[in-house]
């Protein structure tokens, strides 16, 4: 089976790589805006690819007639995407245009990516079929590509996921965990906020999620999160506890003290019987994800 990852230069594409490389049965095309990222460049082909160029996605595609392609790069940067809709669009709704087109054509399972913030948030844990209700353009963005795909006459499956956490190497973007323990190792108090919740989810798990789906070419839409649903302020005490760093210094506020240009789903996190039912799904509790990334930074030194 042949998988080609885009945004192999983000978390989630890092981690694909990593478990898909020494898969003997898979060949792993990587693709990433720019340059490979990654320092192990063993048992996996990279090639740079914007997904935003037609042209450029098109010819990928029918180079290489991958089985399953796992679309991976979007622009995730919330408030940004409220700023800058164009670019938004470009990267989070046109090029999973242009990669639905590509797979069409050379028959191809496409697995995409999506998040809990096409969601309100007034209403969670989510199933698959509840009613999405996006608040930030970010959310619009990514609802508008799950239409474009499931609307097409593709195979495909759509991944949901939330706030996902972990380490890759090179990131251009932080997530909570790595956050919140770099600013309590720092010393300086950190206002968290205590009306969200979220179901945060390990990388690895996103991963091992989106693999199921690929391998099993898996049809619909599939919640793919941790199991744990808690308050960012819990995900951050949390934190402070697994790494004995000083909980004093965590400020519970409102998230109407910030002044955020993307506005926020308030409570979302994922019901995850369909994934562990139909894909054979196994999420680690937040607590065991904390062991892993402790693991990761312990090895990575
Ligand atoms: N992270 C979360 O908390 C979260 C929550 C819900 C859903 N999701 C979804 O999960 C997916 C993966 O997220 P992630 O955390 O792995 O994101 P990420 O770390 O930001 O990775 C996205 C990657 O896409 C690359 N990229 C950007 N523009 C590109 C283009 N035009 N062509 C090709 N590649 C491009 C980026 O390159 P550079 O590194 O060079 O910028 C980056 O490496 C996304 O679809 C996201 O919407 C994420």
């Amino acid at each position: 089976m042949k998988i080609l990852i885009t945004g192999s230069n983000g978390l989630l594409g890092q981690k694909l790589i990593k478990k898909l490389k020494n898969d003997s049965e898979i060949t792993v095309i990587a693709t990433s805006r720019g340059e490979n990222r990654l320092s192990d460049k063993e048992g996996y082909i990279y090639r740079s690819l914007d997904i935003t160029k037609q042209n450029e996605v098109d010819s990928m595609v029918a180079e290489f007639r991958p089985n399953v392609i796992i679309n991976t790069a979007a622009m995730t940067n919330v408030d940004v995407c409220e700023a800058e809709k164009d670019i938004c669009d470009s990267l989070n709704v046109n090029s999973v245009q242009w990669l639905t087109n590509a797979s069409i054509k050379n028959q191809v399972h496409l697995v995409h990516i999506s998040t809990d913030f096409i969601f309100d948030g007034t209403a969670g844990p989510y199933r698959e079929e509840d009613e999405p209700s996006p608040l930030s353009y970010y959310g619009l963005s990514k609802l508008k590509a799950e239409k474009i795909v499931l609307d097409s006459a593709l195979d495909a499956s759509i991944i949901r996921t939330v706030l996902v956490y972990g380490i890759a190497e090179d990131m251009s973007r932080s997530n909570i965990v790595l956050w919140a323990k770099g600013a309590l190792e720092k010393g300086g108090p950190i206002n968290v906020v205590d009306d969200q919740f979220r179901s945060p989810t390990l990388a690895e798990d996103l991963a091992d999620g989106c693999i199921l789906a690929a391998k099993q070419k898996a049809k619909g839409i599939y919640n793919i999160s941790g199991k744990d649903q808690m308050s960012v302020l819990e995900i951050v005490k949390s934190v402070s506890e697994y790494w004995n760093l000083d909980s004093s210094l965590i400020k519970p506020i409102s998230s109407s003290t910030l002044n955020q240009a993307a506005k926020r789903p308030p409570i979302t996190g994922f019901v995850l019987d369909k994934a562990i039912r139909d894909l054979g799904y196994q999420p680690h509790s937040f607590k065991e994800g904390l062991a892993i990334v402790d693991q990761q930074l312990t090895e990575a030194v």
